[in-house]
Protein backbone atom coordinates (compact mmCIF):
# COMPACT_ATOMS: atom_id res chain seq x y z
CA UNK A 1 0.00 0.00 0.00
CA UNK A 2 1.61 3.54 -0.42
CA UNK A 3 2.15 5.86 2.83
CA UNK A 4 1.98 9.22 3.05
CA UNK A 5 5.54 10.22 3.66
CA UNK A 6 4.48 13.09 6.14
CA UNK A 7 2.06 11.26 8.54
CA UNK A 8 2.71 7.33 7.37
CA UNK A 9 -0.83 6.85 6.91
CA UNK A 10 -2.09 5.16 4.00
CA UNK A 11 -2.22 7.79 1.15
CA UNK A 12 -6.01 7.07 -0.70
CA UNK A 13 -6.75 5.28 -3.65
CA UNK A 14 -9.13 5.27 -5.87
CA UNK A 15 -10.06 2.04 -7.89
CA UNK A 16 -12.65 3.73 -10.93
CA UNK A 17 -13.22 0.19 -12.02
CA UNK A 18 -14.36 -1.82 -9.17
CA UNK A 19 -17.22 -3.67 -9.19
CA UNK A 20 -19.57 -5.64 -6.57
CA UNK A 21 -20.87 -8.79 -7.48
CA UNK A 22 -24.20 -9.43 -7.41
CA UNK A 23 -24.30 -11.86 -4.12
CA UNK A 24 -22.20 -9.35 -2.56
CA UNK A 25 -24.73 -6.86 -2.83
CA UNK A 26 -27.65 -8.95 -2.06
CA UNK A 27 -26.05 -9.79 1.39
CA UNK A 28 -24.86 -6.37 2.28
CA UNK A 29 -28.63 -5.38 2.32
CA UNK A 30 -30.05 -7.96 4.06
CA UNK A 31 -32.59 -8.25 1.76
CA UNK A 32 -34.51 -11.05 4.14
CA UNK A 33 -35.77 -7.75 6.02
CA UNK A 34 -35.19 -5.03 3.10
CA UNK A 35 -32.06 -3.67 5.15
CA UNK A 36 -34.95 -2.37 8.06
CA UNK A 37 -36.98 -0.47 4.91
CA UNK A 38 -40.74 -1.56 6.28
CA UNK A 39 -41.76 -4.38 3.65
CA UNK A 40 -45.73 -2.76 2.69
CA UNK A 41 -46.35 -2.67 -0.74
CA UNK A 42 -47.45 -5.21 -3.33
CA UNK A 43 -48.23 -5.47 -6.65
CA UNK A 44 -51.39 -3.43 -6.93
CA UNK A 45 -49.65 -0.56 -5.11
CA UNK A 46 -46.30 -1.10 -7.12
CA UNK A 47 -48.24 -0.86 -10.57
CA UNK A 48 -49.87 2.35 -8.58
CA UNK A 49 -46.65 3.89 -7.85
CA UNK A 50 -45.31 3.36 -11.10
CA UNK A 51 -49.43 4.98 -12.93
CA UNK A 52 -48.11 7.74 -10.22
CA UNK A 53 -45.48 8.61 -11.64
CA UNK A 54 -46.02 8.61 -15.37
CA UNK A 55 -49.48 10.58 -16.01
CA UNK A 56 -48.73 13.99 -15.68
CA UNK A 57 -47.24 16.49 -17.24
CA UNK A 58 -46.58 15.09 -19.99
CA UNK A 59 -49.84 13.82 -21.20
CA UNK A 60 -51.37 16.87 -19.55
CA UNK A 61 -49.52 19.86 -21.66
CA UNK A 62 -46.97 18.11 -23.51
CA UNK A 63 -49.41 16.57 -26.34
CA UNK A 64 -50.56 19.84 -27.35
CA UNK A 65 -47.16 21.66 -27.60
CA UNK A 66 -45.98 18.33 -29.79
CA UNK A 67 -49.44 18.25 -31.91
CA UNK A 68 -49.52 21.83 -32.92
CA UNK A 69 -45.66 21.83 -33.41
CA UNK A 70 -44.37 18.74 -34.75
CA UNK A 71 -46.96 15.95 -35.51
CA UNK A 72 -49.99 17.17 -35.77
CA UNK A 73 -52.81 13.86 -35.29
CA UNK A 74 -50.08 11.79 -35.60
CA UNK A 75 -48.35 12.10 -32.21
CA UNK A 76 -50.39 9.27 -31.61
CA UNK A 77 -47.38 7.72 -33.26
CA UNK A 78 -44.89 9.82 -31.31
CA UNK A 79 -46.71 8.14 -27.97
CA UNK A 80 -47.31 4.79 -29.53
CA UNK A 81 -43.12 4.99 -30.86
CA UNK A 82 -41.75 6.57 -27.37
CA UNK A 83 -44.21 4.32 -25.27
CA UNK A 84 -42.50 1.20 -27.60
CA UNK A 85 -38.70 2.18 -26.59
CA UNK A 86 -39.63 2.73 -23.19
CA UNK A 87 -40.74 -0.80 -23.61
CA UNK A 88 -37.92 -2.64 -24.40
CA UNK A 89 -36.36 -0.46 -21.48
CA UNK A 90 -38.98 -1.81 -19.02
CA UNK A 91 -37.98 -5.14 -19.82
CA UNK A 92 -34.75 -5.07 -18.94
CA UNK A 93 -35.14 -3.05 -15.73
CA UNK A 94 -37.31 -5.98 -14.67
CA UNK A 95 -35.04 -8.83 -15.36
CA UNK A 96 -32.58 -6.34 -13.31
CA UNK A 97 -34.66 -5.49 -10.56
CA UNK A 98 -36.39 -9.21 -10.05
CA UNK A 99 -32.65 -10.34 -10.02
CA UNK A 100 -31.17 -7.26 -8.08
CA UNK A 101 -34.31 -6.00 -5.71
CA UNK A 102 -32.33 -3.13 -3.95
CA UNK A 103 -33.41 0.64 -3.64
CA UNK A 104 -30.52 2.16 -5.65
CA UNK A 105 -31.95 0.54 -8.86
CA UNK A 106 -29.83 1.73 -11.90
CA UNK A 107 -27.49 2.77 -9.66
CA UNK A 108 -26.67 -0.51 -7.80
CA UNK A 109 -27.05 -2.21 -11.53
CA UNK A 110 -24.29 -0.47 -12.82
CA UNK A 111 -22.06 -0.64 -9.56
CA UNK A 112 -22.12 -4.96 -10.65
CA UNK A 113 -21.69 -4.48 -14.45
CA UNK A 114 -20.17 -1.77 -15.54
CA UNK A 115 -18.19 -0.36 -12.37
CA UNK A 116 -17.96 2.39 -9.29
CA UNK A 117 -17.62 5.21 -11.66
CA UNK A 118 -19.99 4.41 -13.78
CA UNK A 119 -22.42 3.61 -11.19
CA UNK A 120 -21.65 7.00 -9.65
CA UNK A 121 -22.30 8.45 -12.96
CA UNK A 122 -25.44 7.07 -13.12
CA UNK A 123 -26.33 7.93 -9.62
CA UNK A 124 -25.61 11.48 -10.57
CA UNK A 125 -27.88 11.08 -13.71
CA UNK A 126 -30.81 10.03 -11.48
CA UNK A 127 -30.60 13.24 -9.81
CA UNK A 128 -31.60 14.89 -13.19
CA UNK A 129 -34.48 11.96 -13.47
CA UNK A 130 -35.88 11.90 -10.12
CA UNK A 131 -35.05 15.84 -8.26
CA UNK A 132 -34.85 17.83 -11.04
CA UNK A 133 -37.64 16.04 -12.85
CA UNK A 134 -39.87 16.15 -9.38
CA UNK A 135 -39.35 20.21 -9.43
CA UNK A 136 -40.38 20.20 -13.05
CA UNK A 137 -43.08 18.95 -12.46
CA UNK A 138 -43.91 21.13 -9.08
CA UNK A 139 -43.45 23.72 -11.56
CA UNK A 140 -46.29 22.07 -13.80
CA UNK A 141 -48.86 21.23 -10.85
CA UNK A 142 -48.02 25.26 -10.14
CA UNK A 143 -49.39 26.27 -13.45
CA UNK A 144 -52.67 24.47 -12.80
CA UNK A 145 -52.66 25.30 -9.35
CA UNK A 146 -52.94 29.13 -10.36
CA UNK A 147 -55.48 28.65 -13.21
CA UNK A 148 -57.97 26.82 -10.47
CA UNK A 149 -57.51 29.49 -8.28
CA UNK A 150 -57.80 32.09 -10.66
CA UNK A 151 -61.24 29.89 -11.93
CA UNK A 152 -61.80 30.24 -8.13
CA UNK A 153 -61.38 34.53 -7.97
CA UNK A 154 -58.20 34.17 -6.49
CA UNK A 155 -55.01 35.61 -7.84
CA UNK A 156 -51.53 34.79 -6.08
CA UNK A 157 -49.20 38.06 -6.49
CA UNK A 158 -47.64 37.17 -9.96
CA UNK A 159 -44.19 37.86 -8.29
CA UNK A 160 -44.55 34.90 -6.12
CA UNK A 161 -45.78 32.58 -8.72
CA UNK A 162 -42.91 33.06 -11.27
CA UNK A 163 -39.63 31.44 -11.11
CA UNK A 164 -36.80 33.81 -10.38
CA UNK A 165 -35.06 32.77 -14.05
CA UNK A 166 -38.20 32.63 -15.82
CA UNK A 167 -38.27 34.66 -19.20
CA UNK A 168 -40.36 37.69 -18.47
CA UNK A 169 -41.59 37.60 -21.90
CA UNK A 170 -43.48 34.23 -21.20
CA UNK A 171 -46.79 34.61 -20.82
CA UNK A 172 -47.94 33.77 -17.55
CA UNK A 173 -44.62 34.95 -16.45
CA UNK A 174 -44.61 37.50 -13.82
CA UNK A 175 -44.81 41.63 -15.21
CA UNK A 176 -41.75 42.60 -13.40
CA UNK A 177 -39.18 39.74 -12.41
CA UNK A 178 -40.31 36.92 -10.35
CA UNK A 179 -39.05 36.19 -7.17
CA UNK A 180 -39.89 32.85 -6.36
CA UNK A 181 -42.34 30.00 -7.73
CA UNK A 182 -43.66 29.71 -3.68
CA UNK A 183 -46.63 26.86 -4.81
CA UNK A 184 -44.10 24.84 -6.77
CA UNK A 185 -41.89 24.66 -3.05
CA UNK A 186 -44.44 24.59 -0.97
CA UNK A 187 -46.08 21.32 -2.86
CA UNK A 188 -42.45 19.94 -2.85
CA UNK A 189 -41.86 20.43 0.64
CA UNK A 190 -45.62 19.05 1.49
CA UNK A 191 -45.32 15.84 -0.15
CA UNK A 192 -41.72 15.31 1.39
CA UNK A 193 -42.63 15.74 4.76
CA UNK A 194 -45.53 13.27 4.35
CA UNK A 195 -43.00 10.89 2.34
CA UNK A 196 -40.55 11.07 5.68
CA UNK A 197 -44.01 9.81 7.93
CA UNK A 198 -44.33 6.12 6.26
CA UNK A 199 -44.16 4.27 3.09
CA UNK A 200 -47.68 2.82 3.80
CA UNK A 201 -49.28 6.26 4.48
CA UNK A 202 -47.81 7.40 0.98
CA UNK A 203 -48.76 4.56 -0.67
CA UNK A 204 -52.71 5.18 0.79
CA UNK A 205 -52.48 8.71 -0.50
CA UNK A 206 -51.04 7.82 -3.92
CA UNK A 207 -53.63 4.82 -4.65
CA UNK A 208 -56.00 7.18 -3.64
CA UNK A 209 -54.96 10.00 -6.16
CA UNK A 210 -53.84 7.59 -8.63
CA UNK A 211 -57.80 6.75 -8.92
CA UNK A 212 -58.83 9.65 -9.34
CA UNK A 213 -56.27 10.44 -12.02
CA UNK A 214 -57.22 7.42 -13.70
CA UNK A 215 -60.85 8.12 -13.66
CA UNK A 216 -60.12 11.37 -15.49
CA UNK A 217 -58.74 10.28 -18.10
CA UNK A 218 -60.60 7.49 -18.88
CA UNK A 219 -63.89 9.72 -19.05
CA UNK A 220 -61.96 12.52 -21.09
CA UNK A 221 -61.21 9.46 -23.71
CA UNK A 222 -64.98 7.91 -23.25
CA UNK A 223 -66.56 11.17 -23.72
CA UNK A 224 -64.24 12.88 -26.13
CA UNK A 225 -64.53 10.04 -28.23
CA UNK A 226 -67.81 10.62 -29.50
CA UNK A 227 -67.41 14.04 -30.40
CA UNK A 228 -64.16 13.32 -32.83
CA UNK A 229 -64.51 14.95 -35.92
CA UNK A 230 -62.57 13.16 -38.84
CA UNK A 231 -61.79 16.55 -40.72
CA UNK A 232 -59.33 17.19 -38.09
CA UNK A 233 -57.72 13.94 -38.50
CA UNK A 234 -57.30 14.16 -42.27
CA UNK A 235 -54.09 13.80 -42.96
CA UNK A 236 -53.21 12.18 -39.91
CA UNK A 237 -49.33 13.12 -40.46
CA UNK A 238 -49.29 16.23 -41.98
CA UNK A 239 -46.88 17.25 -45.12
CA UNK A 240 -43.30 17.88 -43.67
CA UNK A 241 -42.87 21.74 -44.13
CA UNK A 242 -39.26 20.61 -45.32
CA UNK A 243 -37.25 21.50 -42.30
CA UNK A 244 -36.36 18.01 -40.44
CA UNK A 245 -38.67 17.51 -37.51
CA UNK A 246 -41.67 19.79 -37.85
CA UNK A 247 -44.69 17.22 -39.35
CA UNK A 248 -44.04 14.57 -42.18
CA UNK A 249 -42.67 11.48 -40.29
CA UNK A 250 -39.64 13.29 -39.39
CA UNK A 251 -41.77 15.54 -36.79
CA UNK A 252 -43.39 12.57 -35.80
CA UNK A 253 -39.54 11.08 -34.47
CA UNK A 254 -38.67 14.39 -33.22
CA UNK A 255 -42.35 14.57 -31.14
CA UNK A 256 -41.38 11.20 -29.86
CA UNK A 257 -38.60 12.65 -28.34
CA UNK A 258 -40.62 15.08 -26.56
CA UNK A 259 -42.92 12.75 -25.60
CA UNK A 260 -40.94 10.67 -23.82
CA UNK A 261 -40.71 12.88 -20.67
CA UNK A 262 -44.48 11.36 -20.44
CA UNK A 263 -43.16 8.02 -19.73
CA UNK A 264 -40.64 8.85 -17.18
CA UNK A 265 -41.61 7.39 -13.77
CA UNK A 266 -42.27 3.68 -14.75
CA UNK A 267 -38.27 2.87 -13.15
CA UNK A 268 -39.37 4.42 -10.21
CA UNK A 269 -40.85 1.31 -9.41
CA UNK A 270 -37.21 -0.29 -8.95
CA UNK A 271 -36.33 1.97 -6.45
CA UNK A 272 -39.39 0.37 -4.03
CA UNK A 273 -37.97 -2.94 -4.61
CA UNK A 274 -36.49 -3.04 -0.92
CA UNK A 275 -39.95 -2.03 0.34
CA UNK A 276 -42.17 -4.28 -1.40
CA UNK A 277 -43.49 -7.17 0.00
CA UNK A 278 -42.52 -9.74 -2.97
CA UNK A 279 -40.01 -8.00 -5.21
CA UNK A 280 -39.03 -10.63 -7.34
CA UNK A 281 -42.29 -11.36 -8.51
CA UNK A 282 -44.45 -7.91 -7.84
CA UNK A 283 -41.39 -4.93 -9.00
CA UNK A 284 -41.31 -6.58 -13.07
CA UNK A 285 -45.80 -6.53 -12.65
CA UNK A 286 -45.40 -2.53 -11.30
CA UNK A 287 -43.29 -1.46 -13.85
CA UNK A 288 -44.27 -3.46 -17.12
CA UNK A 289 -48.25 -3.36 -15.82
CA UNK A 290 -47.58 0.56 -15.38
CA UNK A 291 -46.08 1.27 -18.33
CA UNK A 292 -48.34 -0.56 -20.10
CA UNK A 293 -51.56 0.72 -19.22
CA UNK A 294 -50.45 3.90 -19.47
CA UNK A 295 -49.26 3.76 -23.18
CA UNK A 296 -52.62 2.64 -24.18
CA UNK A 297 -54.57 5.32 -22.62
CA UNK A 298 -51.84 8.22 -23.68
CA UNK A 299 -52.80 7.05 -27.76
CA UNK A 300 -56.32 7.15 -26.45
CA UNK A 301 -55.97 10.78 -24.82
CA UNK A 302 -54.10 12.09 -28.02
CA UNK A 303 -56.18 10.55 -30.58
CA UNK A 304 -59.01 12.41 -28.86
CA UNK A 305 -57.52 15.31 -28.31
CA UNK A 306 -56.60 15.58 -31.65
CA UNK A 307 -59.98 14.58 -33.17
CA UNK A 308 -62.04 16.94 -30.70
CA UNK A 309 -60.14 19.96 -32.09
CA UNK A 310 -57.70 21.41 -34.86
CA UNK A 311 -53.85 20.01 -33.71
CA UNK A 312 -52.96 23.86 -34.41
CA UNK A 313 -54.74 24.68 -31.60
CA UNK A 314 -53.41 22.81 -29.15
CA UNK A 315 -50.35 24.91 -28.31
CA UNK A 316 -51.79 26.24 -24.73
CA UNK A 317 -50.28 25.10 -21.32
CA UNK A 318 -53.46 23.16 -21.25
CA UNK A 319 -54.57 21.62 -24.37
CA UNK A 320 -56.62 18.45 -22.76
CA UNK A 321 -58.90 21.27 -21.10
CA UNK A 322 -59.25 23.27 -24.35
CA UNK A 323 -60.21 20.28 -26.08
CA UNK A 324 -62.99 19.39 -23.69
CA UNK A 325 -63.96 22.54 -23.42
CA UNK A 326 -64.91 22.69 -27.43
CA UNK A 327 -67.18 19.67 -26.85
CA UNK A 328 -69.15 22.49 -24.94
CA UNK A 329 -69.21 20.82 -21.66
CA UNK A 330 -68.15 23.46 -19.11
CA UNK A 331 -67.57 20.96 -16.16
CA UNK A 332 -65.67 18.70 -18.29
CA UNK A 333 -62.65 21.43 -18.16
CA UNK A 334 -62.76 21.56 -14.76
CA UNK A 335 -62.80 17.26 -13.87
CA UNK A 336 -59.73 17.64 -16.12
CA UNK A 337 -58.04 20.49 -14.24
CA UNK A 338 -58.55 18.60 -10.68
CA UNK A 339 -57.35 15.31 -12.76
CA UNK A 340 -54.21 17.34 -14.06
CA UNK A 341 -53.51 18.25 -9.98
CA UNK A 342 -53.99 15.01 -8.98
CA UNK A 343 -51.91 13.66 -11.69
CA UNK A 344 -49.26 16.00 -10.90
CA UNK A 345 -49.01 15.27 -7.31
CA UNK A 346 -48.30 11.84 -7.40
CA UNK A 347 -46.00 12.08 -10.36
CA UNK A 348 -43.60 14.43 -7.88
CA UNK A 349 -44.67 12.12 -4.92
CA UNK A 350 -42.72 9.20 -7.26
CA UNK A 351 -39.78 11.08 -8.04
CA UNK A 352 -38.59 11.89 -4.74
CA UNK A 353 -39.56 8.41 -3.34
CA UNK A 354 -36.97 7.75 -5.92
CA UNK A 355 -34.40 10.19 -5.25
CA UNK A 356 -33.82 9.38 -1.63
CA UNK A 357 -33.62 5.60 -2.58
CA UNK A 358 -31.35 6.18 -4.89
CA UNK A 359 -29.50 8.73 -2.43
CA UNK A 360 -29.96 5.86 0.24
CA UNK A 361 -27.81 2.95 -1.84
CA UNK A 362 -25.50 5.78 -3.01
CA UNK A 363 -24.78 6.83 0.88
CA UNK A 364 -24.81 3.29 1.91
CA UNK A 365 -21.44 2.02 -0.52
CA UNK A 366 -20.46 5.39 1.45
CA UNK A 367 -20.76 7.61 -2.03
CA UNK A 368 -22.33 10.35 -0.50
CA UNK A 369 -22.60 11.73 3.72
CA UNK A 370 -23.91 8.75 6.10
CA UNK A 371 -26.91 11.14 6.57
CA UNK A 372 -28.84 9.87 4.01
CA UNK A 373 -28.35 6.14 4.57
CA UNK A 374 -30.04 6.71 7.96
CA UNK A 375 -33.74 5.46 8.39
CA UNK A 376 -36.07 6.65 10.95
CA UNK A 377 -36.45 4.48 13.72
CA UNK A 378 -40.50 4.37 13.89
CA UNK A 379 -41.29 5.68 10.61
CA UNK A 380 -38.56 3.02 8.76
CA UNK A 381 -37.98 5.57 5.83
CA UNK A 382 -35.17 8.33 5.08
CA UNK A 383 -36.38 10.76 6.76
CA UNK A 384 -33.39 13.47 7.04
CA UNK A 385 -32.68 12.73 3.56
CA UNK A 386 -36.66 13.27 2.46
CA UNK A 387 -36.21 16.77 4.01
CA UNK A 388 -33.18 17.56 3.02
CA UNK A 389 -33.93 16.57 -0.91
CA UNK A 390 -37.29 17.54 -0.55
CA UNK A 391 -35.67 21.10 0.19
CA UNK A 392 -33.37 21.05 -2.41
CA UNK A 393 -35.75 20.32 -4.66
CA UNK A 394 -38.36 23.08 -3.52
CA UNK A 395 -35.21 25.70 -4.11
CA UNK A 396 -35.04 24.05 -7.74
CA UNK A 397 -38.90 24.48 -8.66
CA UNK A 398 -39.50 28.36 -6.91
CA UNK A 399 -35.99 29.37 -9.27
CA UNK A 400 -36.23 27.74 -12.47
CA UNK A 401 -39.04 27.47 -15.07
CA UNK A 402 -40.11 24.71 -17.00
CA UNK A 403 -38.45 24.87 -20.28
CA UNK A 404 -34.85 24.35 -18.80
CA UNK A 405 -35.82 21.88 -16.43
CA UNK A 406 -37.69 19.43 -18.67
CA UNK A 407 -35.53 17.92 -21.41
CA UNK A 408 -32.60 17.94 -18.95
CA UNK A 409 -34.60 15.61 -17.58
CA UNK A 410 -35.42 13.56 -20.37
CA UNK A 411 -31.44 13.71 -21.18
CA UNK A 412 -30.44 12.62 -18.09
CA UNK A 413 -33.30 9.57 -18.25
CA UNK A 414 -32.39 8.39 -21.53
CA UNK A 415 -28.61 7.54 -20.76
CA UNK A 416 -29.81 6.08 -17.71
CA UNK A 417 -31.77 3.96 -19.14
CA UNK A 418 -29.65 3.15 -22.11
CA UNK A 419 -26.64 2.20 -19.30
CA UNK A 420 -29.31 -0.49 -17.82
CA UNK A 421 -29.86 -2.31 -21.16
CA UNK A 422 -25.88 -2.47 -21.62
CA UNK A 423 -26.35 -4.30 -17.84
CA UNK A 424 -28.39 -6.60 -18.47
CA UNK A 425 -26.59 -8.17 -21.76
CA UNK A 426 -22.98 -7.72 -20.04
CA UNK A 427 -24.26 -10.25 -16.34
CA UNK A 428 -26.05 -12.21 -18.76
CA UNK A 429 -22.91 -12.65 -20.75
CA UNK A 430 -20.45 -12.38 -17.68
CA UNK A 431 -22.95 -14.11 -14.97
CA UNK A 432 -25.48 -16.58 -17.16
CA UNK A 433 -25.60 -18.74 -14.46
CA UNK A 434 -27.44 -16.17 -11.67
CA UNK A 435 -31.01 -16.81 -11.05
CA UNK A 436 -33.06 -14.70 -12.84
CA UNK A 437 -36.73 -14.33 -11.38
CA UNK A 438 -38.12 -12.73 -14.50
CA UNK A 439 -35.80 -13.16 -17.68
CA UNK A 440 -36.48 -10.89 -20.53
CA UNK A 441 -37.09 -12.25 -23.60
CA UNK A 442 -35.64 -11.44 -27.26
CA UNK A 443 -31.89 -11.65 -25.84
CA UNK A 444 -29.68 -9.99 -27.29
CA UNK A 445 -32.31 -7.88 -29.44
CA UNK A 446 -34.53 -6.38 -26.85
CA UNK A 447 -31.59 -4.86 -25.14
CA UNK A 448 -30.10 -3.29 -28.37
CA UNK A 449 -33.30 -2.10 -29.43
CA UNK A 450 -33.55 -0.40 -26.10
CA UNK A 451 -30.30 0.92 -26.38
CA UNK A 452 -30.46 2.23 -30.12
CA UNK A 453 -34.09 3.69 -29.17
CA UNK A 454 -32.66 5.80 -25.78
CA UNK A 455 -29.68 6.93 -28.44
CA UNK A 456 -32.21 8.12 -30.91
CA UNK A 457 -34.42 9.84 -29.06
CA UNK A 458 -31.07 11.75 -27.19
CA UNK A 459 -30.05 12.77 -30.55
CA UNK A 460 -33.15 14.39 -31.36
CA UNK A 461 -32.86 16.68 -28.36
CA UNK A 462 -31.43 20.61 -28.73
CA UNK A 463 -27.50 20.79 -28.81
CA UNK A 464 -27.99 23.12 -25.73
CA UNK A 465 -29.51 20.28 -23.68
CA UNK A 466 -26.27 18.12 -24.42
CA UNK A 467 -23.98 21.31 -23.40
CA UNK A 468 -25.99 20.98 -20.17
CA UNK A 469 -25.34 17.67 -19.83
CA UNK A 470 -21.90 17.69 -20.20
CA UNK A 471 -21.39 20.33 -17.53
CA UNK A 472 -23.70 18.80 -15.14
CA UNK A 473 -21.51 15.45 -15.30
CA UNK A 474 -18.29 17.53 -15.11
CA UNK A 475 -19.51 18.49 -11.77
CA UNK A 476 -20.68 15.38 -10.93
CA UNK A 477 -17.49 13.43 -11.87
CA UNK A 478 -14.96 16.38 -9.65
CA UNK A 479 -17.64 15.65 -7.04
CA UNK A 480 -17.25 12.00 -7.24
CA UNK A 481 -12.83 12.21 -7.65
CA UNK A 482 -12.71 14.61 -4.88
CA UNK A 483 -15.35 12.42 -2.54
CA UNK A 484 -17.15 9.10 -3.30
CA UNK A 485 -13.92 7.94 -5.33
CA UNK A 486 -12.23 8.36 -1.69
CA UNK A 487 -14.87 7.29 0.66
CA UNK A 488 -16.38 4.56 -1.01
CA UNK A 489 -16.06 1.80 1.33
CA UNK A 490 -14.87 -0.94 -1.48
CA UNK A 491 -11.64 1.09 -0.18
N1 LIG B 1 -44.06 11.20 -16.69
C1 LIG B 1 -44.09 12.29 -15.82
C2 LIG B 1 -44.93 13.40 -16.31
O1 LIG B 1 -45.35 13.36 -17.44
C3 LIG B 1 -42.71 12.76 -15.47
O2 LIG B 1 -45.20 14.32 -15.58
Amino acid sequence: MVQDTTTGAPAPTRNFFARKSVDEILAENHLEDGGNFARALGPFSLTALGIGGIIGAGIFVLTGTVAAKFAGPGVVFSFALAGLACAFVALCYSELAALIPVAGSAYTYTYATLGEIFAWIIGWDLVLEYGLGAATVAVGWAGYFNRVLHGLGIDLPPEWTTAYFADPSHAGAAAGHGVFNLPAALVVLALSLLLARGTHESSRFNNFIVFVKLAVVLIVIFFGVSYIDQAHWTPFVPENTGEFGHFGWSGVLRGASVVFFSYIGFDAVSTAAQEAKLPQRDVPIGIIGSLAICTILFVGVAAVATGVVSYTTLNVPDPIAVAMDATGAGWMAWIVKIGALAGLTTVILALLFGQTRVFYSMAHDGMLPSVFARLHPVYKTPAISQVVVGALVAIAAGLFPIEILDEMVSIGTLSAFALVCGAVLYLRRKNPELHRPFRAPGIPWVPICGIFSCLALMGALPIETWIRLFVWMAAGLALYYFYGSLRTRRR
